[in-house]
């Protein structure tokens, strides 16, 4: 057998490896016997050699291997869940699982913090004060058997090595690669126990996958490895050229889909997003049309069942629901900037990746692995593409508890917006579907 080394070596220089080195350097790993800086290198070396189908599957099958997997089979109905291959603004989560609730799908969902300049619905969560991610796998099925949804980060029992690697990918530019995405994401949905799953794959320049071609390329790897696991999984090309909603910063995602499940949120994107994922996992369990399963999202949304479902999960997850009754009781960060307009024109495009990097930098995301996010910083996105603004006028918000770190962040954002004379087309929201 290879040492980490030479695991490291043969793959640095093109090779394939074999189930055996892929597993004892996952294991190793885990177990802390391989350390961080070697396993920092195997990335790297993914990240440039790439890996074969066979490889992959071997990858995610090992990751799975390092916790359990759990048998909800207990549990009657069919569950389901949706996940992201990351984005800015994507709050798609925090609404989706609680509306697909409501319409009767079982919803246990393990997410993941932050990674590199995109949010992670755990870090939203964990703004909720009280709000308890970490679950045992009892506690687990117990609040999915009990309310329907349980939201929960990955743990020592479910997929550790994921777990670890995710941090440490999230610091070292490791993160855009289709055989590592595929492997965190397939890992950990295939050990929570699911039927069903529906995945939002962003496309674009705040998401991982830059193009519509790298995008197709991932989602068809995770749809295949999920079928050979005997999942039904669909998968969704989705625009990142732009944050969804207005709101960037974990606290902030939180008060905008709080704001859409009471039905007071302009943020259309977000909402036809979130219903049609939400209409595709429905329709999966239900096996129902995706109108009639729109329907009923559509009803679940506008009659506060939804927002009922959320408060039921926040305190059965032990978090403060007044918090969620009355979001203005939150401490606001200190300051507020504006970014104001430097020029007249049509807003033609927005660097979501430097709006996500203006939050990071707020101290919303992490830059190294002990870093502890602040849940009040972050970015309100007033102007979206195709608005029409003159000098002067507000592009954005920048909320900040450092004045220094604001005045960064509202360059940054300033940066992202580009402007033209004629208003630019408006692009899909959702430009794909992949069974
Ligand atoms: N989400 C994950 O869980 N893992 C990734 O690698 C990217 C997005």
């Amino acid at each position: 057998m290879l040492t980490p080394y030479e695991i490291i070596r043969k793959k640095r220089d093109g090779g394939t490896l074999s189930r055996e080195e892929i597993g004892l350097l996952i294991s190793s790993y885990t177990s802390g016997d391989v350390p961080d800086y070697q396993m920092s290198s195997f990335l790297m070396a993914v990240y440039f050699s790439g890996m074969s189908d066979e490889e992959i599957l071997n990858f995610t099958q090992s990751m799975m291997g390092t916790g359990i997997v759990i048998d909800l089979s207990a549990i009657p109905g069919c569950k389901a869940d949706k996940h992201s291959t990351g984005g800015v603004g994507d709050k798609i989560s925090l609404i989706l699982a609680p509306l697909a609730a409501a319409c009767g799908v079982k919803v246990p969902m393990v997410s993941g913090r932050g990674l590199g300049h995109t949010g992670g619905t755990i870090d939203k969560l964990e703004s909720i004060p009280g709000f308890r991610t970490r679950l045992s796998i009892e506690e687990y099925k117990r609040t999915l058997a009990s309310t329907g949804i349980v939201m929960s980060a990955q743990s020592d029992e479910i997929v550790p090595a994921d777990r670890k690697l995710y941090a440490l990918r999230d610091v070292t530019a490791t993160v855009e690669s289709i055989p590592l995405i595929t492997s965190s994401i397939m890992s950990k949905k295939l050990a929570e126990g699911i039927d069903a799953l529906v995945l939002d794959v962003k496309v674009g320049n705040g998401a991982f996958m830059k193009t519509v071609s790298e995008a197709k390329a991932l989602a068809k790897k995770m749809v295949k490895v999920g079928k050979l696991y005997g999942k039904q999984v669909v998968a969704y090309l989705t625009d990142m050229n732009q944050p969804l909603g207005h709101e960037a910063g974990n606290w902030r995602e939180v008060v905008e889909s709080i704001r859409v499940l009471r039905g007071e949120s302009d943020a259309h994107d977000v909402i036809e997003l979130s219903k049609t994922l939400t209409a595709e996992m429905v329709s999966l369990c239900s096996g129902d049309s995706m109108k009639k399963s729109m329907e009923r999202v559509t009803q679940a949304l506008s009659n506060g069942a939804a927002y009922e479902k959320f408060i039921e999960m926040v305190k059965a997850q032990g978090g403060d629901s007044s918090f969620i009754e009355n979001p203005e009781k939150y401490p606001p960060a200190r300051f507020t900037f504006e970014v104001q307009a430097r020029q007249s024109g049509y807003v033609h495009a927005i660097d979501s990746f430097g709006v996500g990097m203006a939050v990071v930098k707020l101290g919303g995301g992490r830059r190294k692995v002990s870093d502890v996010v602040d849940p009040v910083v972050g970015v309100t996105v007033v102007s979206k593409i195709g608005e029409k603004v003159s000098t002067g006028d507000v592009l954005a918000l920048v909320h900040a508890n450092d004045k220094d770190a604001a005045g960064l962040a509202v360059e940054e954002v300033a940066g992202a917006y580009k402007f033209s004379g004629a208003k630019p087309k408006a692009a899909n929201l959702i430009k794909e579907r992949i069974a």
